[in-house]
């Protein structure tokens, strides 16, 4: 079991969402806190925040899209805390249009360029530090990392690519002491779907699916990760729905194409 009374964590998303969430729990069980977005405005009302549950929180005003950014995430992390215990990846944007609807490409680089590549710049720089730790490393992918959905082409595409970047990684890393925990939420009460990117690469404003019922509270989403943390899982895959599409990918993938499809698209048509 993880204590994490004293110990470093950093939080890329942490302006709003599960990376809020999560840094607040975080903070009421004793840890210390970095906190990494673009919006420093809201960094620091949550720094304050945590700071005000007893610990000590540092923003960063971090772009992870820009390596320097990253390394400068790391940086201020070690000259203020002078090591670190976890990272946790969850810095993320999402696409709600179908691919041949697409207007402008660069969506799929944005979206790679934030939830892959952000992703792999903070977890370079921050690797010696958590080998020195024996720490953890955490990746907020998605369901989408492991199955696709349409109008999420390109999302599913950049949480595969995170999925086979954290499962090579935890291979590299066997001895080592750090643990790789990648986290497979499905929907979640955030305001993720209100900087959705359409088709011309804006974001726009989508609510949920018509009809969607299965959407996990902010709360009981944190919580969740919190238990997988503590325990250093290698995987936490929510939803009972999620777990068994996990399993009819591998036995009957034309069947879940078949519900996916009834369930996202057959509502579009
Ligand atoms: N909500 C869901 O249903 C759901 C389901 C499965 C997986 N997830 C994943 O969970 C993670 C968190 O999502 P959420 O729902 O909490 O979304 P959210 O409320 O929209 O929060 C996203 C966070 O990412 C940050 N971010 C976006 N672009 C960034 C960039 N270039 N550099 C640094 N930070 C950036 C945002 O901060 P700034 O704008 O201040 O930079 C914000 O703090 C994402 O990886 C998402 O893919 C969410």
């Amino acid at each position: 079991m993880m204590d994490f009374i004293d110990k470093t964590f950093i939080i890329t998303g942490a302006s709003a969402g599960i990376g809020k969430a999560l840094a607040l729990k975080l903070a009421s069980q004793g840890a210390k806190l970095v906190l990494a977005a673009r919006n420093q405005d809201a960094l620091e009302k949550i720094a304050d925040a945590c700071i005000q549950s007893g610990t000590q929180a540092l923003s960063v005003p971090t772009d992870v899209t820009k390596p320097e950014d990253c390394c400068h995430l790391i940086e201020q992390t070690v000259k203020y805390f002078g090591s670190i215990d976890g990272l946790v990846n969850n810095a993320g944007i999402s696409m709600s249009v179908r691919f041949e609807e697409v207007k402008d490409l660069t969506l799929f680089e944005r979206i790679m360029q934030v939830n892959y590549l952000g992703s792999v710049y903070c977890t370079y720089y921050a690797l010696p530090y958590l080998k020195t730790s024996k720490g953890l490393l955490v990746a907020i992918s998605s369901l989408t990392g492991k199955t696709g959905i349409p109008t999420r082409s390109g999302y599913a595409a950049s949480k595969h690519a995170m999925q086979g970047f954290f499962d090579s990684l935890r291979i590299e890393l066997r001895g080592t002491g750090v643990d790789v925990l990648v986290v497979s939420p499905g929907f979640v009460a955030t305001d993720i779907r209100n900087r959705i990117l359409g088709a011309d690469g804006q974001p726009m404003v989508t609510g949920l699916p018509k009809g969607q019922k299965d959407i996990m509270s902010i709360e009981e989403c944190t919580e969740q990760i919190f238990r997988a943390m503590q325990e250093r899982k290698r995987e936490l895959v929510m939803t009972s729905q999620g777990r068994l599409g996990h399993w009819l990918k591998l036995i009957a993938p034309d069947l879940l194409d078949r519900i996916i499809y009834r369930k996202f698209l057959s509502k579009l048509d």
